[in-house]
């Protein structure tokens, strides 16, 4: 099979399509699963597809997968062996018995089971069938099931008769061509209760996605800390922060001896005359080629191995990511740029200073 499954931020989905039609040889989206969620197909196929987006990665899909085969759904409770049963039919003998495997599901249309109902019995039928070890956290394996209703079967000219037909999606990859680690591309982090803002689940992603380890001890500057949850996240990783915000931070925070708040903007501070810099971290709500200019005008103050962080806001054309983008690179190279999760209107991009 040439198709595969394609998801986005339902708000940029139409951008997640558009790369995924420049990076694929005839790609052509078919149904709309879900919002954000897209069936699509490619005479590459997933393998081809994955193969030239880990080289060059997009910045708006958030997840792929492949379809190797579909399943009618009952809709019934017997649907999950009926799973079960197809997965050890098509893929005990495929799964290699060297590397870790997980079954990853998602039900998109109300179904009387969950998904991880169905990873439960799916990831069963495979353990006792195949010898290759069940690792849910960190897979070499995935085999995606994906329920949801479609207007047109896969490989239907025309319309089913019987529309909104109920299918399962079936296909196994490798978890390092599926763009993200989570099915979907939905990555949800604990709940702690010292949580200070949602913020935090974007650079908790961010470190996590673009795999930024943080060695204890570092200095860092956060541009639009308020109230702070950015801040929190770096002082877990034992960095000491100077956060620049003329809104207050979290009480808890101020009575933090490693973090220096600066009541005052980020102009003001550069007119201050910073400090010298390991890492700067930028989610100021600002136009996004202001906030890159900004980034250019703190670029002095960073050591050479220094690394950055930062969130652009875009609006749903996403029209100022490319001139935002040219400016950054007068300073800066680009590691990485996603918009991951827990990003609303804005992609999160990760930078190293340019090379003197
Ligand atoms: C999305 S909030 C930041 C949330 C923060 N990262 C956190 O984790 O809690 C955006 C912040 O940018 C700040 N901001 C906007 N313009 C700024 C500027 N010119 N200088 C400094 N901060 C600015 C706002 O005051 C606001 O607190």
């Amino acid at each position: 099979m040439t198709q595969l499954i394609l998801s986005a931020d339902p708000g940029f989905v139409h951008l997640a399509l558009e790369e995924f039609g420049r990076d694929s040889h005839n790609g052509q989206p078919l149904d709309e699963l879900a919002p954000g969620v897209s069936l699509v197909d490619c005479d590459e196929g997933f393998w081809g597809l994955a193969e030239t987006w880990i080289d060059d990665p997009p910045v708006f899909t958030r997840h792929i997968c492949p379809v190797d085969l579909t399943i009618p759904l009952l809709a019934t409770p017997r649907d999950l062996s009926r799973l079960s049963d197809a997965a050890v039919a098509e893929y005990a003998d495929l799964l290699d018995p060297e590397v870790s495997f997980s079954v990853q599901s998602r039900v998109l249309l109300d179904l009387p089971y969950k998904p991880f109902d169905v990873n439960r019995a799916v990831a069963t039928a495979l353990s006792s069938a195949a010898s290759s070890p069940l690792d849910v956290r960190q897979p070499f394996q995935i085999l995606s099931v994906v329920c949801a209703a479609v207007d047109r079967p896969p490989g239907s000219e025309k319309p089913a008769a019987e529309s909104h037909q109920q299918l399962a999606f079936m296909g196994l990859s490798l978890a390092s061509h599926n763009i993200s680690d989570w099915a979907g591309g939905v990555r949800r982090f604990r709940r702690e209760k010292d949580r200070i803002s949602r913020a935090e689940f974007k650079m908790l992603e961010a470190l996590e996605a673009f795999r930024i380890d943080l060695p204890a001890g570092g200095v860092a500057l956060d541009l639009g800390a308020a109230p702070g949850g950015w801040t929190r996240v770096l002082r877990q990783k034992g960095q000491f922060v100077t956060a620049v915000d003329p809104a207050e931070m979290h009480p808890r925070l101020a009575a933090d001896r490693g973090v220096r708040h600066k009541r005052m903007s980020a102009e003001a501070y550069l007119r201050e005359g910073p400090d010298a810099f390991d890492l700067l971290v930028n989610d100021m709500r600002m136009d996004a080629r202001a906030s890159a200019r900004m980034m250019n005008a703190f670029a002095d103050f960073l050591y050479p191995h220094a690394e950055a962080i930062m969130t652009l806001k875009l609006g749903k054309t996403a029209a100022a990511l490319g001139p935002a983008c040219a400016i950054l690179q007068e300073q800066y190279t680009i590691l990485h740029m996603r918009q991951l999760f827990h990003n609303r209107n804005e992609v999160t991009i990760h930078l190293k200073l340019n090379d003197l």
